[in-house]
């Protein structure tokens, strides 16, 4: 599909059935042509495969055994847990979930390889299986530093923190990487809702500890947040000056509280020692 096509299509499906949901769409996703007349579409909620009809995903049910997305387990605590899914060792599956994040995705073209990427899926599990929440995609060599190339979290599971854990999931696997990384632009409104959120919290929680006393190359080298980000979100906040060519950082302890606080809730941490995992060779 060309990209001027794709802005004149329409969106097709308008709902699916995933798991114990049935999802409203948001935007056009290009599901090849033979599901063009479909306005629902029915996804084993495991493998990611999706169907016109219902009576062929309840017969899909009965052979489908994946319990959980395919590739491995990097992190569990609690009833959460992430795994790591290779797009060139499971194709299939990061299709079929390419196709289903751009229902929510407006502004991705997602046309590239899934070969080149990682999918780092996550969800919540119970005894009937691991139930995907959401997911964040990663290029295997990124040029330009990204550590993050899309985000979703399902409608059903938004707003109770999942995005800022994707987030901050993204950055501690920068750490791991002994890099600084950014998200893939442009953001979306709530992918930068959503950065911003996780920034301010992150930097303004360092600031309080050091008094302010702190550089920005540090904070960039505590938190794998890339510095131009650093700048941005405490620029937005008023809390750099520009003194004699450089930037200050001024942490007045109660301007930073009022920030805090207007930051929103802080989301689910990630544990980091609940994490294993080796970078990408
Ligand atoms: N209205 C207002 N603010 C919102 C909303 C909303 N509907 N949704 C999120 N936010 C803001 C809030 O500040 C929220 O923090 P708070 O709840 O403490 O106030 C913050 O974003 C993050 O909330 P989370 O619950 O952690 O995030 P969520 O699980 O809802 O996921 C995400 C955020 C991934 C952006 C989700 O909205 C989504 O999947 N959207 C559709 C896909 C998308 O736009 N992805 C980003 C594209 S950019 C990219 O991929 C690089
Ligand atoms: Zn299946």
């Amino acid at each position: 599909l060309r990209e001027h096509e794709e802005f004149t299509k329409v969106k097709n499906i308008a709902t699916i059935e995933l798991g114990k949901y049935e999802i409203e769409t948001w935007y056009f996703s290009p599901f090849p042509p033979e599901y063009n007349e479909c306005v629902k579409l029915f996804f084993c909620e495991f493998c990611l495969n999706f169907m016109k009809r219902k009576e062929q995903l309840q017969r899909h049910m009965r052979k489908c055994d994946l319990k959980h997305p395919p590739g491995d387990e990097i992190y569990r605590s609690g009833t959460l847990s992430m795994f790591e899914v290779d797009g060139k060792k499971n194709k299939v599956y990061a299709q079929n979930l390419c196709y289903l994040a751009k229902l929510f995705l407006d502004h991705k073209t997602l046309y590239y390889d899934v070969d080149l990427f990682l999918f780092y899926v996550l969800c919540e599990c119970d005894d009937r299986g691991c139930h995907m929440v959401g997911y964040f995609s990663k290029e295997k060599h990124s040029e330009e530093a990204y550590n993050l190339a899309c985000i979703l979290t399902l409608p059903p599971y938004q707003r109770k923190g999942y995005g800022k854990f994707l987030i901050a999931f993204s950055y501690e696997l920068s750490k791991k990487e002994g890099k600084v990384g950014t998200p893939e632009r442009p953001l979306s409104d709530l992918g930068l809702l959503s950065y911003r959120g996780y920034w301010t919290r992150v930097l303004l929680d360092i600031l309080k500890k050091h008094k302010g006393n702190i550089s920005i190359k540090e904070l960039s080298d505590m938190t794998a947040i890339k510095a131009e980000d650093i700048l941005s979100t405490l620029q937005s906040l008023e809390l750099i000056q520009y003194r004699k060519g450089q930037h200050v950082i001024c942490a007045d302890p109660k301007v930073l509280d009022r920030h805090l606080k207007a930051a929103g809730r802080g989301g689910l941490d990630v544990d980091v020692s609940k994490l294993i995992w080796t970078p990408y060779r």
